[in-house]
């Protein structure tokens, strides 16, 4: 049972009708009969928001639309819309609507009108907009600036908050592997309640927490990996429309996808050399131990069946050439088929095989990409390349402009992976700007038709003496 899932299709359908409804508005005397049906199509929207969640906000920040605190998806279908209402509340200086129960129709008119008409020069646009619904008796729709998010240096909260989320997630991660090596009783209901956080954090804001996998102020890389991979992995799962039960159980499976490594020496784990046969067939039963462990975790009030399934799985390969060996045909599951492209990436990016140096983000997806389809499902890794962008946050770029960025966010766009949100962090000169604005590369000069800004290639941040995570987490 999933009470999330057509959340996506709820929030864009009010948004939709709030544009319809503006546009009709525009186009159209009060008493057209297409005005009365978008306003009425626009008040049914509303009142099944209510009757669902009890409230409504809609929030702009950047790029992206939230509605009570879910980021809105962009596909394409809906980006005219939607981008044109986010302009038009933008232009207004409004970041932040409520609206009260029982909105009236008449207060939809004075707000939606008041939208659409332009705004005054030298006069301050939110307190002129805000002056005329309170002069239109409107006081079950009331309008905010903006939230900091992307507006740099003020943007602390969310990013405290996806810290925060992080840190806990390690610490709880870190006390369930000591536990189980000292050989104590370890019960689930905290990191149940950790891999909640993750899931909140990514459905709240998905790009400020891919932020968080450049931190690297743990020790213990086992955990760093764990931690990634369960966030790496809700985020997918978001992005192929699962709903919040199921990305619950996706981010547990996910967060102890490794746990059957604690049965395994250390010495075994972290020898630089090539294993012996025998160390190799330990390492590659830490998906059996991993199974065992989970039967032994107590306070479920039933198994994880799912995820115990999907930590068993997560090397057999979308081709089942992998381990554990199989002797019956089946399939990998699903989970553990995104598990596989997840951890994947997160090793490629972490310096954790100490054998290799960790690639920049780009080339990771790159790897991800003409994988030949042996390792992981082609699908998903597709999913993922799109859900990440070309150019995944994180990812150090030189731009065509000669400035230096990191990218912080992809595009809402669907059609523009390769141009995402930067933070310029160094001026064509070579300046060093400590926290530079954010550049949206999908904006166009007017004036040229061209675009403004485009990536000319990724760059290694050492290179540069950049520490990424100065930037984005
Ligand atoms: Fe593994
Ligand atoms: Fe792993």
């Amino acid at each position: 049972m999933s009470t999330t899932e057509p959340q996506h299709g709820v929030s864009t359908g009010v948004l939709t009708a709030m544009y319809d409804a503006a546009k009709a508005l525009q186009l159209y005397p009060i008493e057209n009969e297409i005005v009365g049906r978008s306003l009425t199509e626009l008040q049914s929207r509303v009142t099944e928001i209510f009757e669902r969640e009890g409230g409504l906000a809609v929030w702009v920040a950047g790029n992206y639309m939230f509605v009570n605190d879910i980021q809105v998806r962009l596909d394409l279908a809906d980006y005219a819309a939607l981008s044109a209402l986010r302009e038009a509340l933008r232009s207004h200086g409004i970041g932040r609507i409520e609206f009260l129960p029982r909105v009236r129709t008449d207060d939809w008119v004075a707000f939606l009108t008041g939208l659409t008409s332009a705004t005054r020069p030298g006069i301050q646009p939110l307190e002129a907009f805000q002056a005329r619904l309170s002069d239109a008796g409107v006081h079950r729709i009331v309008v905010g600036p903006s939230t900091a998010l992307f507006s740099g240096g003020e943007d602390s909260d969310g990013i405290e908050a996806a810290r925060r989320t992080y840190a806990y997630s390690v610490q709880v991660a870190r006390e369930t592997m000591n536990g189980l090596v000292l050989g104590k009783a370890v019960g689930a209901q905290r990191a149940e309640r950790a891999v909640l956080r993750v899931v909140d954090q990514v459905l709240k804001d998905r790009s400020t927490m891919m932020g968080m996998l450049t931190l690297r102020d743990y020790d213990d890389h086992s955990l760093i990996h764990a931690v990634n991979v369960a966030i790496l992995s809700v985020a997918l799962g978001q992005h192929l429309g699962f709903g919040k039960q199921q990305l619950f159980e996706l981010g547990f499976a996910a967060l102890f996808h490794d746990i059957g490594k604690v049965l395994i020496p250390t010495s075994v784990l972290n020898k630089q050399a090539f294993l012996t046969d025998e160390e190799w067939r330990l390492v590659s039963q830490h998906p059996d131990f991993g199974l065992l462990i989970m039967f032994d975790m107590e306070g479920f009030e039933d198994p994880p069946y799912r995820a115990m399934l999907s930590i068993y799985e997560h090397h057999m390969g979308a081709h089942l050439n992998g381990y554990p060996r199989v002797i019956r045909r089946r399939r990998q599951g699903l989970f553990a088929r995104i598990i596989a492209i997840t951890e994947a990436y997160d090793a490629a990016i972490s310096n954790h095989g100490r054998q290799f140096s960790p690639c920049s983000p780009d080339e990771a997806i790159r790897q991800l990409l003409h994988n030949d389809g042996n390792l992981y499902d082609g699908v998903l890794a597709r999913a993922f390349t799109t859900m990440m962008g070309v150019y995944p946050v994180a990812t150090v770029t030189i731009l065509d402009t000669g400035e230096l960025g990191v990218v912080v966010a992809p595009s809402s766009n669907p059609n523009a992976l390769s141009r995402p949100l930067v933070r310029i962090v160094a001026t064509r000169e070579g300046k060093r700007i400590g926290d530079g604005p954010i550049r949206d590369l999908t904006e166009v000069d007017p004036a040229t038709g061209h675009f403004v800004r485009s990536i000319a290639r990724s760059a290694n941040p050492q290179r540069y003496g950049i520490n990424v995570s100065d930037f984005v987490a």
